[in-house]
């Protein structure tokens, strides 16, 4: 029997009022997989994300985690489940009122599981796994450049070792080097601790360079879920509105995909 898979979404639908965000929408991601969901904006990336690590619960359909129910056993159980994903928010990536270092142990004392040296050596060894220096972990967040903050954030996203990285929009807002050195680093970072990462992009470098798969969330469920050459394919006015326009040709040309 094959394992479970990482993350395994079915029937979802998600009603805000009279807003219909999301309709009988499958997916399944395999343990190992980079993920990219695009979309549109408002098409519903964000609130599926939420829905994964159960911020949010949908209207109905199932949201399960390594093959476990989101609201399956006891409390200990669910905490317990908690610990196997990070995510990095699209948003307010960083607490900015505590240093980079006290952002990075924030998950390990919320959990009262590691002694203050403990906590200090792990500060040091994220920082470094996300190319941070350790004197970095005394800086408060609006001291860093923009690169820095996503890097911090993902190194906090790491503090628990989970297997599973969620990661909304990890690029936006990079400039083109910063975002390629960001992307080269998730990259690595999977291969090197077997991670199974779900990203929302919406940048076509990011996406050739980095998504195993593509999910596509369009007429409010996934309308293809395929590697990057098979979804060039697909004839729906949403994939090729994305990469057909111009920025997409142009990173596709810069990818050798077109
Ligand atoms: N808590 C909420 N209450 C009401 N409506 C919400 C809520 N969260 C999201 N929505 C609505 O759901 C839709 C999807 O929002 P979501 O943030 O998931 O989109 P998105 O695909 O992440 O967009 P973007 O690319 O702009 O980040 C939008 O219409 C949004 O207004
Ligand atoms: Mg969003």
């Amino acid at each position: 029997m094959s394992a479970a898979p990482v993350v395994s979404l079915q029937g979802i639908a998600t009603r805000f009022g009279s807003n219909i965000v999301h309709e009988r929408l499958d997916l399944d991601v395999e343990a190992g997989e980079i993920v990219a969901l695009v979309g549109g904006s408002g098409s519903g990336k964000t609130t599926l994300l939420r829905h994964i690590i159960g911020l949010t619960r949908p209207s109905s359909g199932s949201v399960r985690l390594f093959g476990e129910g989101l609201q399956d056993g006891p409390m200990r159980t669910r905490m317990a489940r908690q610990r196997r994903f990070g995510v990095l928010f699209q948003h307010g990536a960083l607490f900015s009122a505590l240093s980079v270092g006290e952002n990075i142990a924030f998950p390990l004392r919320e959990l009262d599981i590691a002694t203050d040296a403990e906590v200090r050596d792990l500060i040091a060894l994220k920082l470094a796994m996300v190319e941070m220096a350790p004197e970095h972990a005394h800086l408060m967040p609006a001291e860093l450049s923009g690169g820095m903050v996503k890097r911090a954030a993902l190194a906090r996203a790491l503090a628990l070792e989970p297997e599973l990285l969620l990661l909304d929009e990890p690029t936006a807002g990079l400039d083109p080097d910063r975002s390629a050195s960001f992307v080269e680093l998730i990259r690595s970072l999977h291969r090197q601790l077997g991670l199974t990462v779900v990203l929302v992009t919406h940048d076509v470098d990011t996406l050739a360079a980095l998504a195993s798969k593509i999910a596509v969330l369009a007429d409010r469920r996934i309308v293809s879920f395929a590697p990057m050459e098979d979804t060039l394919q697909v004839d729906h006015p949403f994939i090729q509105r994305f990469f057909r326009g111009e920025h997409g040709r142009r990173a596709l040309r810069r990818n050798g995909l077109a």
